[in-house]
């Protein structure tokens, strides 16, 4: 799909080859009970008054998410016009805006239409600018284009017939649209590969199956990529991460991934951020096993390790001025006569030792190794990334990821990108007084805390090897992926990492 940008200034009256120019479909909103401005007011008098007719017979009433596509259109360039209903105008912010869009994006994908011209953006959105505008609506469409046929034996892929999307936009916001669709591409492109690896079922998307991933993406976009295997993890002393990996027969892998976009770090200069990815590729429990209801979307438990190749690309595509580390731990959590029992102690890479309660919490077994191996890369923040807790379902349910941090500046920025990127998050408590519930009377810590604020003492098992960065913690097992007849993986956060790093970046 091609994006571009064009200036206009419709409300100066002016038309800027649009039309004369062909395309398929213009896209106009409707305010209710309002007199057409902008570009439908351009249109209207180019169409010798359709648009105005329509309205006043009440084929367009301008309620929010309604649609009419006009054909056989004459007097412009254009041979339809989608008339999008927007609402009350003085109500028009950016959730209305979102309904509008996947509103019409749905009428244009519907229909045999090549080439959409799309005026959307310039609308007055509350609070947003027309280069976020873009920006959503590119992430809209390609929400809506994105499917998995890959394991079908007959994919049908039935060829679409959208190709190229032209946004108008006033010339003084010509710039920064610019800028948005390169940043709406990237960031969608990296969704996908994060639905992908998501949706792959767990028998090929397997540990040495993202170890691969990796070193292609490194060629693809010339990252430096590490993978090491259980030799060298043996040789860091990762206990706690390989505790998880011995019951199964897929080699865990250690993944590590470099984007330079800054100068070599060096004094406190360009330190880079780390995104740290929870890679169990099928979590079955190991032998305190899950019971056998949706096990299968247990598949979707290296959705965190997902997000950082989403985000890598993403950041590698955008070419972000900062420097950028991925650190994924993966291997399957799976029962077996060698696997880690309840009862046994094991020694964490920083020499921490974890009486293991629970073989199901294995998620923080693998990622307190990989915080601590973070130490070297001196950061200036890492942010972990997993499907850590079904509590955390309970809490927050599928629309909020949960937040974690001591660091009020690193989880207000966090914030912050979650509402600019329309991927929200919710911060939850990280107080020392939830650390004991994870006493053990045998070890240092035991990796479980009770069914009492599950998510909290999770993150403060992490919160002990995470001490020497600012650091922060995302639960994304209600948000990565969607259970019942839509299921699937929603390629969540990539948006809300990607803007955290634009912002990091100042892009
Ligand atoms: N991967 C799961 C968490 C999960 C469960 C995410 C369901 C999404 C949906 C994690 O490894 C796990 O099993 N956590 C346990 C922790 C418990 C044993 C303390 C859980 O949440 O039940
Ligand atoms: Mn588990
Ligand atoms: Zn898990």
């Amino acid at each position: 799909m091609d994006f571009s940008i064009k200036a206009c200034d419709w409300s100066k009256g002016e038309a800027n080859g649009f039309l004369t120019g062909k395309s398929d479909v213009i896209v106009l909103g409707i305010f209710e009970a309002q007199t057409l401005t902008g570009a439908a007011r351009v249109m209207d008098v180019a169409t010798k008054g359709l648009i105005s007719r329509v309205v006043k017979a009440g084929d367009m009433s301008g309620r929010a998410g309604t649609t009419l596509l006009v054909p056989e259109v004459t007097g412009i360039g254009a041979s339809r016009v989608l008339l999008v209903g927007c609402g009350k105008q003085d109500a028009f912010n950016q959730k209305v805006y979102g309904e509008a869009v996947r509103a019409a994006w749905r009428v244009v994908l519907g229909s045999k239409i090549g080439q959409a011209t799309f005026t959307l953006a310039q609308l007055p959105i509350q609070e947003r600018t027309a280069d976020w505008a873009v920006r959503a609506a590119i992430l809209a469409l390609r929400e809506l284009t994105y499917k998995f046929t890959q394991m079908k034996s007959k994919p049908d892929n039935g060829a679409r017939s959208l190709k190229k999307v032209v946004f108008s936009v006033d010339s003084a916001d010509e710039k920064a649209a610019k800028v948005a669709v390169k940043q709406g591409v990237a960031i969608a492109n990296g969704m996908d590969l994060t639905r992908d690896l998501g949706n792959l079922p767990p028998n090929v998307c397997t540990p040495t199956y993202l170890g691969q991933t990796a070193k292609k993406l490194g060629r693809d976009w010339k990252l430096k990529v590490e993978v090491l295997g259980q030799k060298q993890i043996e040789a860091l002393n990762m206990g706690s991460f390989l505790s998880v990996a011995k019951g199964s027969v897929e080699p865990p892998q250690f993944i590590v991934m470099h984007y330079q976009g800054a100068g070599a770090a060096a004094k406190g200069k360009n330190a880079p951020i780390v995104l740290v990815g929870k890679g169990i590729t099928f979590d079955s429990g190991g032998i305190s096993i899950k019971p056998g209801e949706a096990m299968d979307e247990m598949k979707y438990d290296m959705c965190g390790a997902g997000s950082v190749f989403g985000t890598m690309r993403a950041v590698a595509e955008m070419g972000l001025k900062l420097n950028v580390i991925g650190v994924i731990p993966t291997c399957e959590n799976m029962p077996a006569g060698n696997a880690v029992k309840p009862g046994d102690i094991i020694t964490a890479m920083n020499g921490t030792t974890i009486e293991v309660l629970n073989t199901d919490a294995e998620g923080r077994l693998i990622l307190c190794d990989a915080l601590t191996y973070a130490e070297r890369f001196k950061p200036a923040a890492v942010v972990d990334i997993a499907t850590l807790t079904g509590a955390c379902i309970i809490a927050l349910g599928h629309h909020n990821t949960g937040l974690f941090s001591k660091d009020d500046a690193l989880a207000g920025e966090l914030l912050d990108a979650s509402r600019d990127a329309v991927d929200p998050a919710w911060r939850l408590p990280l107080d020392e007084e939830y650390q004991d519930q994870l006493k053990s009377n045998f070890a240092d810590v035991a990796n479980i805390g009770g069914r009492p604020a599950g998510s909290v003492t999770a993150a403060c098992f992490l919160s002990r090897f995470a001490s020497n960065y600012p650091w922060a913690h995302l639960d994304i097992a209600g948000t990565a992926w969607k259970s019942g007849a839509t299921k699937g993986a929603t390629g969540r956060p990539v948006p809300l990492l990607s803007q955290f790093l634009i912002d990091r970046a100042g892009a």
